[in-house]
């Protein structure tokens, strides 16, 4: 089957894609509709009043602003898709200064971008805020420090401009964006997510409804490549995954023996932890010198000695992707037989030996792949937009909170926040997945409210 790997769009190519109602509106205005009172903590049955006042989708313009982690983002979009306008600020010398990712100073940077970040996203739509329709923004899963900003900005808006407000998950939001740049990508379909801190492996029944096929027991795919690459002295400037990227492309993938994760696990989660210890061992064997010399002053044949590794990290670290795949398509037949579709998202997604090892699991399972350009498959603003857009027309929304908000407000913040349920005869018999101080999953949050109906 042919796959639907869109190439980097510019923004104005995008509109042409886009043009034309996507998503019909769900809430029929003679219905009763879901009234989320507080950011899907509660919910009740109220006439959905903003929804049923726009004439078509296309009337709906949200604003959506990201904070999770190390990007302060905003876009504004349509609600029949089109993107108006996209803006990220990413903090890469904060990362290459300090290694990671260091809350307090994320916080700070967030903090001094935001107000800039969102009135280039409105300028850049020709938007005041008074044209809004309604302001999305994460509220988890992430660093608290880091969403607070985002969700303090989005409600100093709301309130001021008396808008309603919608409360996204950041992981629901990299699948779904793959709905807004493929037209026909519909509910259920199978998602592999692909970050910095997370590896999913989600069946999507519907809008709110997963299950969470798989995880990771420990570090993410991103994080591995973020390592790797540091420890082979890569230019972090362009984030880790990139360089290594590029730098495997002169190694040989199969020069050094890594050996696969958790093949002896049959299901479908994830580990790259181990990967990442046979990495620093394999450095060390070479007696690499990676940490006194950066690669652009590497030798030859030292270079390709890091770009042999770096290519031989990236086969195994997809291997396991792909192998997890091949799973979890199986046990998604069984469950929802009608899927056609596997969308591949988050940051990780971007990489393009990711995107054609993936294509190539997708072809033969009869599966098409659906794989976000890259600017939106790393965190943005588009995605938490559209999300919004999305349970926005189905009446998942906040009503515009108070204008004044007092010092010690308690904001609704989701650090630890599962997407879905996990699927029952996927436990893992690996070592157990962090789930301390998790909140209840969006799914069951939704799902139970539905039920109480
Ligand atoms: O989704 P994302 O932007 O942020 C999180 O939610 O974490 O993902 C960031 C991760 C980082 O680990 C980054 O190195 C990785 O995605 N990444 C890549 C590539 N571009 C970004 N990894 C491999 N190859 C890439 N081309
Ligand atoms: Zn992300």
């Amino acid at each position: 089957m042919a796959a639907s790997i869109l190439p980097a769009p510019s923004i104005s190519r995008f509109k042409s894609l886009l043009l034309g109602s996507f998503m019909p509106c769900l809430c029929k205005s003679s219905l009763t509709c879901l009234f989320v009172n507080r950011s899907f903590a509660s919910l009740s049955l109220k006439p959905c009043p903003t929804v049923s006042g726009f004439s078509s989708s296309g009337d709906l313009v949200m604003l959506g602003i990201e904070t999770s982690c190390d990007d302060t983002a905003a876009a504004v979009v349509r609600g029949d898709g089109q993107i108006l306008s996209q803006v990220v600020s990413s903090q890469s010398d904060l990362l290459v200064k300090y290694g990671g990712v260091s809350p307090k100073m994320a916080e700070e940077a967030h903090a001094l971008a935001i107000d800039q970040v969102v009135q280039q996203a409105l300028d850049n739509a020709n938007f005041t805020e008074e044209n809004l329709s309604a302001v999305a923004v994460t509220i988890g899963p992430g660093l608290s420090l880091c969403l607070k900003v985002g969700v303090q900005k989005a409600r100093r808006i709301a309130g001021k401009f008396r808008l309603p407000i919608v409360g996204v998950h950041h992981m629901e939001a990299h699948a779904l964006v793959a709905r807004l740049v493929n037209k026909k990508l519909q509910f259920p379909f199978l998602a592999l997510l692909i970050s910095g801190g997370h590896n999913l492996l989600i069946l999507a029944h519907s809008l709110g409804h997963y299950v969470q096929l798989g995880t990771t027991i420990d570090d993410a795919i991103g994080e591995a490549y973020d390592k790797t690459a540091r420890w082979l002295g890569l230019d972090m400037r362009k984030g880790g995954g990139p360089a290594l990227e590029e730098l495997a492309l002169e190694g040989d993938p199969t020069s050094v023996k890594l050996s696969v994760p958790m093949r002896q696990h049959k299901d479908c989660n994830f580990s790259y932890a181990g990967l990442k210890t046979q990495v620093r061992m394999a450095i060390k064997a070479r007696n690499l010198p990676t940490e006194e010399v950066p690669i652009c002053s590497a030798s030859s044949d030292d270079r390709r000695s890091r770009a042999d590794l770096a290519a031989s990290f990236q086969r195994v670290a997809v291997l396991h992707l792909e192998e997890r795949c091949q799973r979890a398509m199986e046990w998604a037949f069984e469950i929802e037989p009608s899927i056609k579709y596997l969308v591949v998202s988050g940051g990780v997604a971007s990489n393009r030996y990711v995107r054609a090892r993936l294509n190539d699991v997708a072809g033969r399972n009869g599966l098409e792949l659906v794989c976000p350009p890259p600017s939106l498959c790393t965190d943005n603003g588009v995605m938490i937009a559209w999300t919004g857009i999305e349970h926005y027309l189905v009446g998942r929304f906040d009503p515009p909170p108070p204008p004044n908000v007092p010092e010690d407000f308690q904001y609704d913040l989701r650090p630890r926040w599962p997407l879905g349920e996990e699927y029952s005869e996927g436990r893992s018999d690996a070592r157990s997945v962090k789930r301390a101080r998790a909140h209840p999953s969006l799914t069951s949050i939704i799902q139970g409210s539905l039920t109480q109906q």
